[in-house]
């Protein structure tokens, strides 16, 4: 059957020898190919002036101009064009040499027609892949001039309009998306294209630490404020002066911080640990978590009109599975940047494995997708990424984590691997004990040997309602 979309592809037939033309010629369109013909080299560059052609195939031996001087001429005027040279019965030395000057494939001649077939095909192929590559490259390109923040997806450009509106802004920004959709490029981003870009921009994520190390991390401290504070020292505030802050993992800080970050914000003044005299800084503050503070709010865990000064321009980053129109464009970057790990020889991913990608559900969002490429070109063994190790999405929690019941994905870094653990590990405890004590949480508090608050706490951070299951 003839393939419609082989209508637009043109083939131009270079031989001096009639009989090979036309044969050649009959074949060709029987296979629903446009063929073009000359009978030497001269002629052959004056239709291509003047016609568009996707493929050239030329005898080697001819008049005049030689098959290796027609293809050397095409590689300086028309260098994407690909060649098949068409050489003589035990020539394997001029078909190197064609190899080598850049043709697309040879075959030798008296040559088998499905063989000549099966090449036209194969080049055509190779010639599709990399001017689609082009394109991703191209449209690459034009989205890096956006902070590296690449994407195709409308709700995603929402967002980098929202950024473009605040960035030249002091206007406390917080950035809410799932673990790995890109929370700390956005705040990059509203740092490094602002007029703030020469001043520090200064990350520190609020989860690492406890309350009494946060609060010295982020105000500083004087001399004598506790035992080992032998100096005076600045926190991250008085760092960030006239640059910008980023606070990650806001929804984990502490009351006593809540507190004094709510001060810092309105007054823009605060004291050192220790320290009476009022310190004032000019920040912009922009902050992160993946966590839902209305929830947090509701459940008295987030003060309420910290929340409110934080909310002031929210700007949220869809999950990767509700704009799957990225992956292309995000696994070719990720092939350019981490291409070194293979020597640069992984080049291309073929579509099955693309579409593979599109399917998946990406619970670790880029993240996940950026360490899954990188594993992908590591064990590649050509230049073409086949297969990429999806977890299947049946019964992939288990098999992800290596612990049964839990999921987590083994394949990232260890910290970020062992916090998902945790937190579904503790998201299936919480819920068997509601379950089996039917929501009654002062049961619950006394058998955890936790206080009735913290459990509250950890159902909010979980999304947990435990009223759900009380009978
Ligand atoms: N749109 C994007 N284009 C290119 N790279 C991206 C994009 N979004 C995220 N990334 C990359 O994905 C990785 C994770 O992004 P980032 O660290 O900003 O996520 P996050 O939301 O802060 O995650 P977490 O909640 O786990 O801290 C980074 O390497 C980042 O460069
Ligand atoms: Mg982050």
């Amino acid at each position: 059957m003839t393939d419609p979309a082989l209508a637009a592809t043109t083939i131009l037939i270079v031989d001096d020898d009639r009989a090979f033309r036309v044969a050649t010629r009959t074949l060709l369109e029987d296979e629903g190919y446009s063929v073009m013909l000359a009978t030497n080299g001269e002629e052959a560059l004056a239709v291509l002036r003047v016609t568009p052609v996707d493929l050239v195939i030329t005898d080697m031996m001819m008049e005049k101009m030689t098959g290796l001087v027609l293809l050397s001429r095409l590689r300086e005027k028309l260098p994407e064009m690909p060649v098949i040279m068409v050489t003589g019965f035990g020539s394997i030395q001029t078909a190197v040499e064609a190899m080598r000057l850049g043709a697309a494939d040879y075959v030798t001649k008296p040559h088998n027609t499905e063989e000549l077939l099966i090449k036209i095909r194969k080049t055509l192929h190779a010639r599709e892949r990399d001017r689609e590559l082009h394109q991703l490259r191209q449209e690459l390109q034009s989205t890096y001039s956006y902070a590296n923040i690449i994407t195709r997806s409308p709700r995603m450009r929402d967002v980098l309009t929202q950024i473009r509106q605040v960035v030249d802004t002091d206007v406390t920004i917080l950035v809410q998306g799932e673990s790995g959709t890109g929370k700390e490029l956005v705040a990059r981003a509203l740092h490094f294209n602002s007029m703030r870009k020469e001043a520090p921009f200064i990350a520190t994520s609020c989860s690492a630490l406890n309350e009494t190390l946060l609060e010295s991390e982020l105000f500083g401290y004087e001399k004598g404020a506790f035992t080992g504070a032998t100096a005076q020292r600045r926190g991250r505030f008085e760092e960030a002066h006239t640059g910008t802050l980023f606070l990650d993992e806001i929804g984990d800080i502490s009351p006593g911080v809540q507190k004094k970050l709510l001060r810092v914000l309105q007054e823009k003044t605060f004291e050192r640990v220790g320290g009476s005299t009022p310190i004032t800084v000019e920040t912009r503050v922009v902050v992160a978590t993946n966590r839902n503070l209305e929830v947090m709010v509701r459940e008295g865990d987030f003060r309420e009109d910290l929340f409110y000064r934080l909310n002031v321009f929210p700007i949220t980053l869809p999950p990767l599975r509700e704009r799957l129109e990225d992956v292309p464009l995000l696994v070719e970057s990720f092939l350019q940047k981490h291409g070194g790990l293979a020597g640069g020889r992984v080049r291309y991913v073929a579509p099955e494995a693309v579409s593979a990608m599109m399917q998946h559900p990406w619970k670790g969002n880029i993240r996940e997708l950026e360490n899954l490429v990188k594993r992908a070109i590591i064990t590649c063994a050509g230049d073409t990424i086949v297969t990429v190790d999806l977890p299947e999405v049946q019964g992939r929690e288990e098999e992800q984590s290596g612990v049964p019941g839990v999921p987590g994905d083994w394949t990232a870094p260890y910290k970020e691997y062992l916090g998902a653990v945790l937190r579904n590990a503790e998201e299936r405890y919480l819920v068997r004990m509601l379950r089996q004590h039917h929501g009654n949480i002062n049961q619950i508090a006394r058998l955890m040997e936790v206080d009735r608050k913290t459990v509250y706490r950890k159902m909010a951070d979980l999304g947990i309602v435990p009223g759900t299951y009380r009978e």
